[in-house]
């Protein structure tokens, strides 16, 4: 009688106060915080932008220390990823992994108060592309990771994941409920999610529906999509018994829990680890189709609503928070635009988070001043030395904005030109000796930008330094800064000058 006045009066309190027994407001989203960049956005900004917008859980790709330092006492929780090259020696050596988790995770729990929730352990390292490489080290990496982790005593609090790309699992039908892993790591895929299963893990899949789009120029587009609300289900949606799969997200994803149910490991959750539509760099890349993409996605988080096998929405950490014009371009030239904000937090887009609040843009940042390299107006774009300096400063800046159907496509060839200068001159941080290119360029401060295309000033992280409370990081950048000068007056080494970007772009 008593439990039942118990019950009652618990279904009473819940109606009444419906917020109170959410598991976590709805509105919380996840993020990819990717830091390869020749000028990061600065952590205390980064950080700053996250919360404004709702972002209470973030993914980094390794232990960025800046990173991890912002995020001391933002109350953002924080997956952390441990890089495929350290697989190897943390499968090794239980020791390596109890160094790894002392240096990377228990010093900025305890010393900066970071609240780390995740260690992915590598990434997608069974991707088909890398041909077996990390199979026999990742399950052994795993096992150390977790031994050291319930070692530092922090085992309760955090826990083990490896993101996988979703290759690792197909339909030979097409359809989900007939999902099953990749033969040649099935049983490889079991011992995983059945020691992540054992020990509290999760297993965190990476879904990207434009990257079917872009293998595939047959794909059909919508399918690619979310619908919008009340629209007819695309053409290509797969019927799976009395289910209707109307995009690719959702048969994805059900295609690997059919895969894991199906091998008695449903019980595992799964979460998404990236997802996103990038803006550049392709001809399927950009602002519009990036807002439908994202805008469905948020929406279905928001909402909470997942899946026909898997009804509430998973955690999903979008890709990405920011552009990042030092990514390598191996995937694609998309590769480094991938951000919902540009390089310096300012949205590209308009996205809508819950209660219809929109995104707001990074405050505080400071940029380079409003200057740009361009070509000599009386320098001719046919002149013999342009090929060589185009192709110098391409290779030292991010020029994948120039591409067929790409944001800076439609440049004519004089334009074209003073983009790639400009380009190189801002990842120099504006030295003048990186206006030079043979005398065939020249400063200005009017703004070259036209149509879609954005000649960019980059952010000033030299002041953001000097303004922070790390004088030996400042002076060091001091000191690369000066370097360029003597260096791109020579115009001498090409790989000093690439190892210069790197510097810069690490410190
Ligand atoms: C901590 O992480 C960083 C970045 O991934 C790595 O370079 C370093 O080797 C790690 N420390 C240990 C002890 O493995
Ligand atoms: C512009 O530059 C890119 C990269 O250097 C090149 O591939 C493209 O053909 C150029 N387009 C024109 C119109 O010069
Ligand atoms: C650069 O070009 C300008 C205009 O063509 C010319 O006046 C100047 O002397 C040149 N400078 C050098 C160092 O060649």
């Amino acid at each position: 009688m008593a439990a039942l006045r118990a019950l009652a009066l618990l279904l009473w309190v819940a109606a009444a106060y419906p917020v109170l027994f959410r598991a976590r407001p709805v509105q919380a989203l996840a993020v990819n915080w990717g830091t390869r960049a020749l000028h990061p956005l600065p952590g205390d900004i980064t950080v700053r932008l996250l919360r404004d917008n709702g972002f209470d859980r973030v993914k980094l790709f390794e232990a960025d220390t800046k990173a991890l330092q912002a995020l001391g006492h933002s109350g953002i929780q924080v997956m952390l990823g441990l890089p495929n090259d350290l697989l190897a020696p943390v499968a090794a050596s239980v020791n390596a992994a109890e160094q790894w988790v002392i240096q990377n995770v228990s010093t900025y729990v305890s010393k900066y108060g970071v609240d780390i929730r995740y260690v992915a352990v590598g990434n997608e390292p069974f991707l088909k592309a890398y041909k077996g490489k990390f199979e026999a080290t990742t399950l052994p990496a795993v096992q150390n990771v977790q031994a050291a982790l319930v070692k530092a005593g922090l085992a309760r609090q955090v826990h083990v994941t490896v993101p996988l790309n979703a290759d690792v699992y197909e339909s030979l039908d097409g359809r989900p409920s007939s999902g099953d892993f990749r033969p040649d790591i099935s049983g490889l895929m079991l011992s995983l999610v059945r020691f992540l299963l054992d020990n509290g893990g999760v297993l965190t899949i990476n879904i990207y529906p434009f990257l079917s789009l872009y293998a595939d120029p047959n794909f059909p587009v919508d399918y690619a999509f979310f619908p919008a609300p009340g629209a007819p289900p695309s053409q290509a949606s797969v019927q799976d018994g009395n289910v209707l799969y109307t995009n690719v997200f959702d048969a994805n994803y059900d295609t690997l829990i059919a895969a894991l149910e199906k091998h008695g490991l449903g019980a595992i959750p799964v979460i998404v680890g990236e997802i996103g539509w990038p803006t550049d760099g392709d001809k399927n890349a950009n602002a519009a189709n990036a807002q439908r993409f994202n805008q469905g996605l948020f929406d279905r988080i928001i909402a909470g609503k997942g899946t026909p096998r898997r009804p509430r929405m998973p955690d999903v950490y979008v890709f990405a928070l920011l552009d990042e014009d030092n990514k390598s371009v191996d995937p694609g030239n998309f590769e480094r635009h991938w951000g919902v904000f540009n390089y310096d937090g300012s949205p590209k887009y308009p996205l809508r988070l819950a209660n219809g609040r929109p995104i707001v843009p990074a405050k505080g940042v400071r940029y380079l001043s409003r200057q740009w390299c361009v070509l000599r107006p009386d320098a001719s774009p046919a002149d013999p030395a342009i090929a060589g300096a185009v192709g110098y400063a391409c290779e030292y800046s991010d020029c994948t904005s120039l591409g067929a159907g790409s944001s800076c496509g439609g440049l004519d060839a004089r334009a074209n030109v003073s983009y790639a200068f400009n380009q190189f001159f801002q990842a120099a941080n504006q030295q003048k000796a990186a206006c030079n290119f043979n005398n065939l360029s020249v400063i200005t401060t009017t703004d070259p930008s036209q149509g879609t295309c954005r000649f960019e000033i980059m952010i000033d992280t030299g002041r953001h330094e000097l303004t922070g409370k790390s004088p030996s990081a400042a002076a060091s950048n001091h000191l690369v800064v000066s370097s360029w000068t003597a260096l791109l007056l020579t115009m001498a080494s090409p790989l000093l000058a690439h190892a210069l970007i790197n510097t810069l772009a690490a410190s």
